[in-house]
């Protein structure tokens, strides 16, 4: 065996050549990678008792994608187009061995094979579009030359990892062999390649596929249209599509161009930017600097939930889903029935949209029971509270699990606002107490803040950490609180939301503003979907904010039919006159001059405080760095990804910007919009918030 470099090896075996990489921990095509694979390729293709060359990687994965960590930096070594250029023209036939994951680059290597075989456990993508980038090594070119032009549509907008066997279907892996014995079945592939003097296959001179798609623009214009919403505020998307035009429209090397003009123009850009950052804060997100990663963990194999209510019963799935079972306490029998009714229509649901079988339906509710006593939670490993947000109920429910919940299990708190070390404190456990706040509806929304109390013991931390990921969410550590990070924060917004509309705008257009920006919808909008009337006391109303008159007035939102805005059968909203009168005669009770507000007023008003706010929050050591505030935002409140999440986006528009705002504010609106004493240290000394 010769090692060519650090990363890579060839050794000859009988006639066939293997060229082994080896770079954990995704094999990710760095400076030192590309010069390996081309070293390689180049000594295997000069020794003539070489007749084939086999590609394979060492550990988890097939190559997994360009090195992101490189972007943006200046490039050393070879090329990537280069080391294709070399494994392309090589006069040995080339026959990738895939295994893992095969993306982006790592599947644009695997292309300029001439040959891809697979164990069936592996899959294949390209998945540039999701940091904002297009595949910039040829797989646009050569992707639809093999699986047709609409499947390369699919796949390089959608960046789906396609399974094995699903991709040799489409023609793009073209054996599979064991599980397990990879480089043994690509050595026997490259023989029968030998053996029968098969050809040396280049992509590139497949025309077929992209001919028949010649001369009709319709495939690309109803894509476009039956992605419209999907795609909104994205450039990748478009560009990619762009890329699959050309790919069928020009010859291949003029389409190779065009890729790499529409690749340079998003990697220059701030929205690939945004979520090359998001990328890497979503694993950041996941380490805790004082607890390191072998902590010891607590084994969960058994849940409490406590409330079926909105929230305990998407809780309670998120664990069934895994496979875990859930032990469900209410108090009221109706309750009960009709939680548990809501997760059964919830996954029947489902089944109807084919996503699940009536088998998986009756597995997962089998693994569901429901109680109306605490006492049947004393096995549960974890038990997680969901019941009113009441601090007194919250103490009462806290204080009877400590006689019943067995030693060392976590108990939790589904509390959105209340103090998680005040509810610790009514057990004689406060280190097995520990906040995990879902986001509605808890089923769907990836986030979990997991609120870490003052006594939280690290073991209890390092277990929600490693749950969050066992059921699929993404965890992010924070402290105590009111309102932890991200309610915290979207306070700033609602209350600037509800001052705008008294000083001249109307909800649409703060919720137009909002949209545009690419939130999914805007506060008023929001509030009309959750209901105006959620905390409203009709006994105790006195036509104190817009909201309680709307109220008074019937208007309780989506669910009659009137409430910011007027609604109609289809849930298409409209702007209201009665709504536009009831602001106005409020703002002139409270003889509030009335305004013309600017869009971009708008926009500063409800997000600069919150940049502020999450500054606050980084001062008082709630989160422990910027991106695990974004990381919030985006996977919490649906904060546009292209844009980075809130902290990202404060300092690309410039902190020095939103502070000399802020100050502006203060003078005209008072201290809502007293700078962040962080805010102001930071633009003194010309940092960011990674030097906080
Ligand atoms: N570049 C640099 N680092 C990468 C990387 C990449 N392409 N992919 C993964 N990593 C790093 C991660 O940051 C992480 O580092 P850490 O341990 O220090 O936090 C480590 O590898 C392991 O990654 P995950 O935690 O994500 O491991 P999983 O096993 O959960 O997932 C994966 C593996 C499916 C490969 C996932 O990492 C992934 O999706 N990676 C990105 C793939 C991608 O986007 N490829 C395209 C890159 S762009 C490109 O190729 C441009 C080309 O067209 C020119
Ligand atoms: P909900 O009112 O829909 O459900 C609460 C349920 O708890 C009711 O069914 C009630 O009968 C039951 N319950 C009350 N006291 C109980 C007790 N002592 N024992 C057993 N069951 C009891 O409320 P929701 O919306 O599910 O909220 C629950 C908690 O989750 C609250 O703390 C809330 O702040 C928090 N939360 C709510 C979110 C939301 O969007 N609704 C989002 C995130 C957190």
């Amino acid at each position: 065996m010769a090692a060519i470099n650090a990363v890579t090896d060839l050794t000859v075996e009988g006639d066939i050549g293997v060229v082994t990489l080896n770079s954990p921990p995704v094999n990710a095509l760095s400076a030192q990678v590309r010069e390996g694979l081309k070293a390689a390729f180049e000594a295997a293709i000069a020794d003539p008792a070489v007749q084939a060359i086999v590609l394979i990687c060492d550990g988890k994965t097939f190559i997994a994608g360009a090195d992101i960590s490189e972007f943006g930096k200046a490039m050393t070594g070879p090329s990537l187009q280069d080391v294709q250029n070399t494994i392309e023209n090589s006069p040995k036939p080339v026959i990738a061995a895939i295994h893992g994951t095969a993306l982006g680059g790592g599947l644009e290597v695997a292309l300029v094979a001439h040959y891809r075989v697979a164990v069936p456990s592996a899959k294949a993508g390209l998945p540039e579009v999701n940091i904002g980038l297009l595949p910039g090594a040829g797989g646009t070119q050569r992707l639809p030359r093999i699986v047709g032009v609409e499947k390369a549509l699919e796949m390089v907008t959608s960046g789906q990892h396609v399974p094995a066997k699903a991709a040799l279907a489409m023609g793009l892996f073209d054996s599979l062999v064991e599980e397990g014995a990879l480089r043994d079945g690509a050595i026997a592939f490259a023989r029968v390649v030998l053996a029968e003097d098969k050809p040396l296959a280049k992509v590139r001179d497949l025309n077929a596929k992209v001919e028949a798609a010649r001369g009709k623009p319709e495939i690309f214009a109803e894509f476009r249209a039956a992605n419209a919403k999907k795609f909104r505020g994205f450039l990748a998307p478009e560009n990619n599509i762009k890329c699959i035009e050309a790919a069928v429209n020009l010859p291949f090397d003029e389409g190779l161009k065009e890729e790499r003009r529409l690749f340079v123009e998003l990697m220059s850009g701030s929205q690939s930017a945004a979520q090359r950052y998001v990328f890497f804060a979503e694993r950041q997100a996941a380490k805790i600097p004082d607890v390191p990663d072998d902590t010891p963990t607590l084994p969960i194999k058994k849940v409490g939930v406590i409330g079926a209510g909105t929230m305990g019963g998407g809780i309670s799935m998120n664990f069934l889903n895994a496979g875990i079972p859930v032990t469900i306490v209410e108090m009221k029998q109706e309750n009960l029935d009709r939680g548990v009714g809501v997760i059964r229509k919830n996954y029947e649901n489902t089944a109807k949209k084919g996503r699940l079988t009536q088998d998986d339906v009756e597995k997962r509710m089998g693994l569901l029971t429901p109680s109306m006593h605490l006492e049947d939670l004393a096995d549960c490993d974890l038990i997680i509270e969901a019941v009113f947000e009441l601090m007194e109920i919250k103490k009462d429910v806290f204080g009877k699990l400590d006689t019943i919940a067995k030693p060392g299990a976590i108990l939790a708190t589904n509390t959105s606002y209340l103090n998680v070390d005040e509810i610790a404190a009514c057990t004689q456990r406060p280190e097995n107490v520990i906040g995990l706040h879902f986001f509605s509806p808890a089923n769907v929304m990836r986030l979990l803040e997991i609120v870490r109390g003052e006594k939280t013991d690290k073991s209890v931390v390092a277990t929600a950490m490693k749950l969050s990921k066992t059921i699929g969410k993404v965890g992010v550590l924070v402290g105590v609180c009111f309102g932890f990070v991200g309610n915290r924060m979207l306070a700033q917004r609602q209350r600037e939301a509800q001052k705008l509309i008294l000083e001249g705008a109307m909800p649409w257009d703060v919720d137009r503003v909002l949209y545009d920006f690419g939130l999914p919808m805007g506060p008023f909008a929001m509030s009309d979907l959750a209901g105006l009337d959620i905390g409203w006391d009709p006994a105790k109303t006195s036509s104190s904010t817009v909201r309680e008159v709307l109220c008074e007035m019937d208007r309780r939102g989506q669910k009659n039919g009137r409430g910011f805005y007027d609604y109609d059968e289809k849930r298409n909203a409209k702007p209201s006159a009665d709504v536009e009168k009831v602001i106005l005669d409020f703002a002139e009770q409270r003889q509030i001059q009335r305004r013309e507000i600017s869009d971009e007023e708008i926009l500063e008003r409800c997000l600069y405080p919150m940049v502020n706010e999450g500054a606050k929050i980084l001062e008082e050591g709630k989160a422990i760095r910027a991106s695990d505030i974004d990381i919030v935002w985006i996977n919490g409140y649906g904060w546009p990804v292209y844009r980075g999440g809130p902290m990202f986006w404060g300092e690309l528009v410039g902190l020095d910007k939103v502070l000399a705002r802020m100050k502006e504010f203060q003078a005209l609106h008072g201290d809502d919009f007293k700078p962040s004493a962080l805010l102001e240290r930071l633009v003194a000394e010309g940092k960011g918030f990674k030097d906080a």
